[in-house]
């Protein structure tokens, strides 16, 4: 398996096999970040959290501490070409420092089916409203319509188990016959439709929507709004929506052929899906306003907006049901990606085929879920902590999980990988590979560490 180059590193082969290209890789990862994520929780909890200065810190950590983490996460895993927990392992062990960094993987792996089991959910609802639109049951829709309509749908916990059901069985298949087969098409389909779509009802929003009170409820900042626990949720949306911290672009970087830049790709993915999340909110904000509805209505906000808007338009049935087929693409694609770490190691630890593994994660995925899918009916008022079941599991991986997990892969790729190591992954020790170094070593940690701290309240304020 390991053969020693010229230059003495050791480039070893995935037992996965590989991407086609560097393209198929890009559409991978984009298809991985791009997905709920950016059209359904990045509005939500923007509105949530007062707009302006919330977007702010948004972009602030995708840049600062985004992208130097997905640049070590690919990097890391192709270095290490297995699954995550395997990965971080092999690594911690050859750059002299500990096995133990395998927890870091394991971590990884039960965020993704902790994550999974409320993006199943919110994916079923998808599902449920292409259905909706096609049946033209949005014809006529007013704010008050729209809203009750979502409601009585999440209400019914039998219709959302089917439609969770559903999408995990999808999900499965796809995952069982393996990352290349099925997964390049469609994200080389979605991801460009999603666009032209977007743009599409962009140019509706200008034109019949508040679109002044939504920029400046976007881009206004008003800090007086802005609390050490928004500032957390901003960070761990940028997390969520870029598919960091987990080990998910780990294990997709584990089959990336050895001469793609990887800063390259991380860029080209980073674009696509900001402007996804600004394009998702520069068109729901101007709509909520337009009709009165609430900036911060919480998980509902696409499903309200949405369908209303379109059903004003002139074949609006039409685009409602693309729309919603198309976010339910985006959740597939990206559903796969928080599997993969799962299923990977399973595969090469417990010596499991990939059919039998997406089954195994699948099911238990599944059941999970169930507890999300009961949050919003049944068990809506059983609340601790951060709220519902949703809520707390939402906190937990979003807010927790994840940036714990980015903060000790940034840590691992820039103070326990050598130079060495890092410089031959990143093409060389130029510029971007100095200025990457940095934001690694020093802003991603302490940004992370200063933001999470700050929220859960364990650093005092100096005034
Ligand atoms: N980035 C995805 C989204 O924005 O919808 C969610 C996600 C996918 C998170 C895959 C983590 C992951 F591994």
């Amino acid at each position: 398996m390991l053969s020693n180059q010229a230059d003495g590193s050791k480039k070893r082969k995935s037992l996965h096999g590989h991407w086609s290209s560097r393209m198929a890789f890009v559409l991978a990862v984009t298809g991985s970040a791009v997905g709920l994520g950016n059209v359904w929780k990045f509005p939500y909890v923007a509105g949530e959290n007062g707009g302006g200065a919330f977007v702010l810190v948004y972009l602030a950590c995708v840049i600062l501490v985004g992208m130097p983490v997905m640049m070590s996460e690919i990097l890391i895993g192709r270095r290490g070409r297995r699954n995550p927990v395997a990965t971080m392992k092999l690594l911690g062990e050859e750059e002299g420092s500990s096995r133990h960094w395998q927890w870091i993987g394991l971590a990884g792996v039960i965020a993704g089916i902790l994550i999974l089991s409320f993006y199943s959910v919110v994916a079923g609802w998808t599902l449920a409203y292409v259905l909706k639109s096609l049946t033209g049951a949005f014809a006529g829709a007013t704010g008050e319509s729209v809203a009750a309509q979502f409601n009585l749908f999440v209400g019914d916990w039998r219709w959302v188990t089917l439609c969770h059901t559903v999408f995990m069985i999808v999900t499965i298949f796809v995952v069982a016959r393996g990352v290349e087969r099925g997964l390049e098409q469609a994200v080389r389909f979605m991801v460009p439709a999603l666009l032209g779509l977007m743009v599409i009802l962009l140019g509706y929003s200008i034109a019949s929507g508040s679109f002044g009170a939504g920029l400046e409820f976007m881009f206004t900042p008003d800090f007086s709004k802005l609390s050490w626990d928004s500032a957390l949720d901003a960070m761990g949306q940028a997390f969520f929506t870029l598919s960091i911290g987990m080990g998910a672009i780990m294990a997709y970087g584990a089959y990336l052929p050895e001469e793609t830049s990887i800063s390259g790709a991380s860029a080209a993915v980073v674009v696509a899906d900001t402007s996804i999340a600004i394009l998702a909110g520069l068109i729901i904000f101007p709509l909520v306003f337009a009709n009165a509805l609430d900036p911060a209505g919480g998980p509902g906000l696409v499903f309200q907006t949405l369908p209303l808007a379109l059903s004003q338009m002139p074949a609006g049935a039409f685009f409602s049901t693309l729309f919603f087929v198309l976010l339910a693409f985006a959740a597939w694609t990206s559903a796969i990606g928080l599997m993969e770490p799962a299923v990977a190691w399973i595969v090469e630890h417990f010596n499991r085929t990939r059919a039998q593994a997406a089954v195994m994660v699948g099911g238990l995925i599944w059941f999970l879920g169930l507890g999300s899918v009961l949050s919003f009916n049944v068990l809506s008022e059983f609340t601790f902590l951060q709220g519902t079941i949703y809520n707390n599991i939402d906190y937990l991986t979003s807010n927790v999980m994840l940036p714990l997990g980015g903060l000790f892969i940034a840590v691992f790729a820039g103070w326990v990988m050598c130079r060495n190591s890092t410089a031959d992954e990143l093409g060389g020790a130029g510029t971007v590979y100095r200025f990457w170094r940095f934001l690694t070593r020093f802003v991603a940690p302490i940004g992370i560490l200063f933001v999470f701290l700050k929220a859960v309240g364990l650093l005092p304020d100096l005034s």
